[in-house]
């Protein structure tokens, strides 16, 4: 498992999100980001392309990955705006209150294993009238792929680094004290286990 870990599931990450699918969600949702950013399990960096450089003034990008984060250092090296990484988890993140206008996050509340205190986390971060940018992946509306999720989950999480596929997004921000503004729901894909996205933003409460 750590030769799989260390060697193969950094790449076949970067490979599974660089999906034309999974791109076309990432451009609804990153153009919107503003000030100073946060993005929480920025992984291989996939996202840096689509930020809107006029738009932003810094970005941290957090992931505790640092075969991932290796990738996406490359690929900050071509954007126009300071990136700061920080080679840590959600849960725990270095910065002060109110330092955030936008906190961001894709395809990454399923990894992070204790999700509520890294959303509470997020929650304390971002100035007040800040949003929090998520495109998620999670629990389906259909009662039998859920089933085939609960089912599939432990499997799944031992081979993904983590991954849950059933986690209830909207239902997690709420605990965590947000205020959802928008919200896209839809199977992105035929893959109906791993592609129910919720796409959207909130705001601090
Ligand atoms: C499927 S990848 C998504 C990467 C990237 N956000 C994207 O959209 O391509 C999940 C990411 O979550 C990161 N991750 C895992 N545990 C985490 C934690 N506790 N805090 C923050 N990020 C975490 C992983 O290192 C990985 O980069």
């Amino acid at each position: 498992m750590e030769f799989y870990n260390h060697y193969i599931l950094p790449n076949l990450t970067h490979w599974v999100c660089s999906h034309k699918d999974i791109t076309y969600q990432r451009k609804k949702v990153i153009p919107l980001a503003r000030g100073r950013v946060l993005e929480i399990g920025i992984g291989s960096g996939l996202n840096l392309p689509f930020y809107d450089r006029k738009k932003i003034d810094f970005l941290w990008g957090l992931d505790p990955s640092k075969q991932l984060r290796k990738i996406a250092e490359k690929k900050a090296a071509d954007v126009l705006f300071k990136v700061d990484f920080i080679g840590l988890s959600g849960e725990e993140i270095p910065l002060e209150k109110n330092s955030a206008d936008t906190v961001v996050v894709t395809y990454t509340l399923c990894s992070i294993p204790d999700v509520l205190k890294a959303l509470n986390e997020m929650n304390r971060v971002l100035k007040p009238g800040g949003e929090l940018l998520f495109c998620e992946h999670g629990k389906a509306p259909d009662t039998h792929i859920l089933q085939w999720q609960n089912r599939l989950n432990p499997i799944w999480k031992r081979l993904s680094g983590g991954c849950h596929l059933n986690r209830p997004v909207p239902g997690l921000l709420k605990k965590a004290g947000f205020k959802i503004q928008n919200l896209d729901m839809m199977y992105t894909s035929n893959l109906k286990l791993i592609s129910f996205n919720y796409l959207g933003t909130a705001v601090a409460r």
